[in-house]
């Protein structure tokens, strides 16, 4: 939600401010805005900022700058995805002082903005905006004023006032040469180059120009120029800087030659699967990066949203069939409010490819604070999911860029079952043989998913034979039936096209009345020798006789099947990750077809970091 960019240094500012937007766009694209510092003022500024900002996406920006725009080595940019205040110009950021001097760029929600409106109109100050982000502009102009223009220092006086999540930078046209930033439950990460340093919401805005990174903690303010970094806690006290270097490459965050993102991370899922089982297999494998007790756990509670909710609910079976125990899966936002009970023999897996979903973090917290041991299942390295869990299995998935998760998806899944087979071999419930049967079919996914990939054309063209299509549904059993709600929820967000995902058995106690001649259903057949195989056929046959049209997944084919997918066989545990790969394409292809922005579908953000 909201990517934000501040750059000091060596180089023209403006530039490498929209392209580390570009790279953050994902997060949010309503509306985007600039704000430059110039190095010398033009007469007609004022000693003034010089900002620009323009409803709609980053391109809409763009070609607004045109004219004389003044040199400014010290800029910071915002890519919104609105909460408070429609989607317009005016509220689009950054938001300024009433002198016009001092910018704010804000990700999050400040819960007691209307509070602080209100004291600050009563003071005279006057708002142009709806936004809760307008506030902190007044409110740090005045602070800063009140610390004789030490913007960190205002910084942290007003941090201490304000309620909610927040990513703030900010910056003053009297003081070019300085950008601050602060966070709480929202992210930040500074990146160190030589002669400039960065601030951004996560680390693709400026792996271009720089792989080191430095994290920040909660209620952290940093203060960077281009030759120095300080990061201080609320009472002012300096904190050593924690750097590290960033694993992801430049060239990793760029389309490729593909039309879209998505399209890239779906091939790159092979890979994907690949590194995030490097070093994790067999006897010297090691799953978790930091060491956790995994005995003495008596119950296993999964907490996540959306796609990586899905991943959890697969996790579930495998981890109750090979783990021996028992596991409960959660949607984070439900979770949190609902005072479950945990204790210490709780262990709580929270999956989160960005590592800020606000609702996960949430419910980590929760779960922390009732004793539980959490276990955290993340994409991206510093995130603070993965720095409040006690231990962390990281997924190799690499950027993602498509707003509609893919190969983090995959991940999820592998890291998932690399957690329940250690979890078995901790308590030893399953046999040495099996697990090593088992990890020798997991290697084997990254081969078969390839083969997926090579047969996909067929699939596309079929697709597109469904574009006008009012609905879409998905059946499966087992673990097909997690599968299918994936299914159904990419073609939902992609597509916007309505898709519910039913399991096979329950279709009799309801939904069967939704098939109607015509109707497209997508159906995932499990491998012949599960027990659920017949089962399912029957449950085809059932719709199949209500007209329903059967486009069937699975490794041998059915006479029902009006259109066949072939995936390659595999332990029925694992199929999910082959089953997903035709699911992924067919919303993909159906949102080309239907017009669709696919990187970007409406209404959404990558990094969900409000409630
Ligand atoms: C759907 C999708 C979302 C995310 C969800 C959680 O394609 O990407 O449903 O899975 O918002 O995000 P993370 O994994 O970052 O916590």
């Amino acid at each position: 939600m909201c990517g934000i960019v501040g750059y000091v240094g060596k180089s023209q500012a403006l530039s490498l401010v929209i392209d580390g937007l570009r790279k953050l766009e994902y997060r949010g694209y309503d509306s985007a805005g600039i704000a430059l510092a110039p190095d010398l003022q033009p007469e007609n500024l004022e000693n003034k900022l010089w900002v620009e900002k323009k409803a709609g996406k980053l391109s809409n920006l763009e070609s607004q700058l045109t004219g004389e725009i003044p040199n400014a080595h010290s800029a910071i940019g915002h890519t919104r995805w609105a909460t408070h205040g429609g989607p317009t110009d005016l509220n689009a950021h950054p938001h300024l002082d009433n002198e016009g001097k001092l910018a704010v760029i804000h990700n999050g929600i400040i819960e007691n903005y209307l509070d602080l409106r209100k004291e600050l109109e009563a003071k005279g100050h006057k708002f142009t905006s709806q936004t809760d982000t307008e506030s902190v502009a007044h409110l740090l102009s005045d602070a800063r004023k009140a610390h004789h223009g030490d913007l960190a220092a205002a910084m942290r006086e007003i941090c201490g006032k304000l309620r909610g999540s927040f990513t703030l930078l900010a910056i003053h046209a009297d003081d070019p040469s300085r950008i601050v930033g602060a966070r709480r439950n929202s992210p930040l990460v500074v990146g160190a180059g030589e002669g400039e340093n960065f601030l951004a919401s996560d680390v693709s805005a400026f792996i271009s120009q720089t792989k080191r990174a430095i994290e920040l903690g909660q209620d952290e303010v940093a203060e960077i120029t281009a030759d120095s970094i300080e990061v201080t806690n609320l009472k002012g006290e300096k904190l050593p800087l924690k750097e590290y270097e960033i694993s992801w490459n430049a060239q990793a965050a760029e389309r490729g030659g593909y039309e879209h993102f998505m399209l890239k991370e779906i091939f790159e899922q092979p890979k994907a699967i690949s590194d995030t089982l490097i070093g994790r297999l067999g006897k010297e494998g090691k799953v978790i990066e930091n060491n956790i007790d995994l005995k003495n756990i008596s119950k296993v509670v999964i907490v996540a949203c959306g796609t990586a909710y899905h991943a959890g609910l697969v996790g579930k079976y495998a981890m109750e069939t090979w783990a021996h125990l028992p596991v409960d899966v959660e949607l984070a936002s439900e979770y949190r409010y609902r005072e479950p009970y945990a204790d210490e023999k709780t262990l709580v897996v929270a999956i989160s490819q960005s590592g800020e979903t606000m609702d996960t973090l949430m419910a980590l917290r929760y779960a922390k604070s009732q004793g539980a041991k959490i276990v955290a299942i993340c994409n991206t390295q510093g995130a603070s999911i993965a720095r409040e869990a006690d231990a962390i299995v990281y997924t190799h998935a690499g950027p993602e860029i498509a707003v509609a998760s893919t190969k983090a998806f995959e991940t999820q899944i592998i890291a998932i079952y690399l957690l329940a087979l250690q979890l078995a071999k901790v308590n030893q419930t399953i046999s040495p043989e099996l697990i090593a049967e088992l990890e020798y079919e997991i290697e084997s996914l990254p081969n078969k998913v390839e083969q997926i990939l090579e047969t996909v054309e067929p699939l596309r063209e079929l697709t597109r034979k469904f574009k006008d299509a009012n609905s879409m549904l998905f059946l499966g059993r087992h673990v097909g039936y997690p599968t299918v709600l994936e299914g159904a929820l990419k073609l939902k967000e992609l597509a916007y096209m309505h898709a519910e995902g039913f399991a096979g058995g329950e279709l009799k106690h309801g939904p069967i009345a939704l098939i109607d001649n015509g109707t497209p259903v997508v159906a995932i057949m499990p491998p012949a020798n599960s027990i659920i195989a017949e089962k399912m056929a029957s449950n085809i046959q059932e719709v199949k006789a209500r007209g329903a049209v059967i486009i069937q997944i699975g490794d041998h084919k059915l006479a029902s099947a009006d259109h066949y997918i072939h995936i390659p066989t595999s332990p029925e545990f694992l199929q999910p990750v082959l089953a997903v790969v035709p699911l992924q394409v067919i919303a993909y292809e159906m949102a080309v077809a239907r017009g669709n922005d696919v990187d970007q579908p409406r209404n959404l953000a990558k990094s969900v970091t409000v409630e």
